[in-house]
């Protein structure tokens, strides 16, 4: 099918940076200013991904009315998606705290963002800027060593100056991810059979194995029969990072699955059989 006659897809965002700069703050900052308080429960309390709406005052008609971003990035699963090629990140947070400035894992996150420049876009978000010992301007000249050329230096890459611990500047940050999202005019599937990837699985008392699936293309709904590599599942209940039911999980969203026979493999493709694939087999 004619890309552009597909509906648009959240994109998918991932934090990454250097030991102790900030990252689950930030993301537990973003999290917990978009949950309605008193939603926790259900099958897990924290699974690797979470969807936050655009703010309305942000969000313009035809754009990206909510962001997912991935938790945890370092975890098997991305190593195992990255080993295969697998490109399931649209846009790299990459997070300096401003007292610390550019570490050694900070530039091993640089690296994998040359790597993949064509895919994947970038933007960097100074953290604890409330910090009295925060030194942005050596923190953007130290970026320029390591050939990252912010917009805020006459550079390509945009820059967002935050504090994950005050909430200062996210609506910045929530801001530029719309605006490169809506340059990438990320597409996908929506309807189908879905293909997608599983981020994390584990064996829960009273439920069996469950298992966070990201969903890529098609439409994800209880009583569909997914295959992940020698696993395989019978829908039962799908539950959102909120403890949320969910009956359809689209491209871009990330669901807890129950109803598995076997346990999946983090970082797995899971594809979803259609009738006629199980009456032959
Ligand atoms: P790892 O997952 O271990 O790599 O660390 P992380 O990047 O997730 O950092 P984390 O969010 O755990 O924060 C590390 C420390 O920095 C904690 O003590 C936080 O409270 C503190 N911290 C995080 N963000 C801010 C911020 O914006 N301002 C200030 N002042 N402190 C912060
Ligand atoms: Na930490
Ligand atoms: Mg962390």
């Amino acid at each position: 099918p004619n890309p552009q006659s597909l509906p648009n897809r959240p994109p998918i965002v991932t934090i990454m940076g250097h030991v102790d700069h900030g990252k689950t703050t930030l993301l537990d900052t973003l999290r917990s200013s978009s949950v309605a308080q008193g939603e926790a429960g259900g099958i897990t309390q924290h699974i690797g991904a979470f969807s936050v709406p655009v703010p309305s005052s942000l969000a313009n008609e035809n754009g990206v009315q909510s962001i997912t971003f991935l938790d945890t990035p370092g975890h098997a699963a991305f190593s195992a998606m990255r080993a295969r090629g697998a490109h399931v990140t649209d846009i790299i947070v990459l997070v300096v705290a401003a007292d610390d400035g550019v570490m050694p894992q900070t530039r091993e996150v640089i690296e994998l963002i040359k790597k993949d420049r064509e895919k994947v876009s970038v933007v960097v978000a100074i953290n604890k800027v409330d910090k009295p010992g925060a030194k942005i301007e050596a923190v953007q000249k130290a970026l320029l060593v390591e050939d990252i050329h912010l917009e805020e230096m006459g550079g390509d890459i945009p820059a967002v100056h935050v504090s994950g611990l005050t909430g200062q500047g996210l609506p910045d940050l929530l801001d530029t991810i719309s605006l490169l999202a809506e340059i990438q005019d990320i597409r996908a599937e929506a309807s189908g059979n879905v293909f997608g990837y599983v981020l994390e699985s584990k064996v829960v008392q009273g439920l069996g194995p469950i298992a966070t699936v990201l969903v890529l293309r098609g439409a994800l709904e209880p009583g569909a029969h997914i295959i992940c590599g020698t696993h395989q599942a019978r829908v039962r209940l799908m539950q959102d990072s909120n403890g949320q039911t969910v009956k359809h999980a689209s491209p871009g969203m990330a669901v807890t699955v129950s109803g598995w026979k076997s346990l999946p493999n983090a970082g797995d493709e899971v594809l979803e059989a259609s009738e006629s694939d199980i009456k032959r087999a």
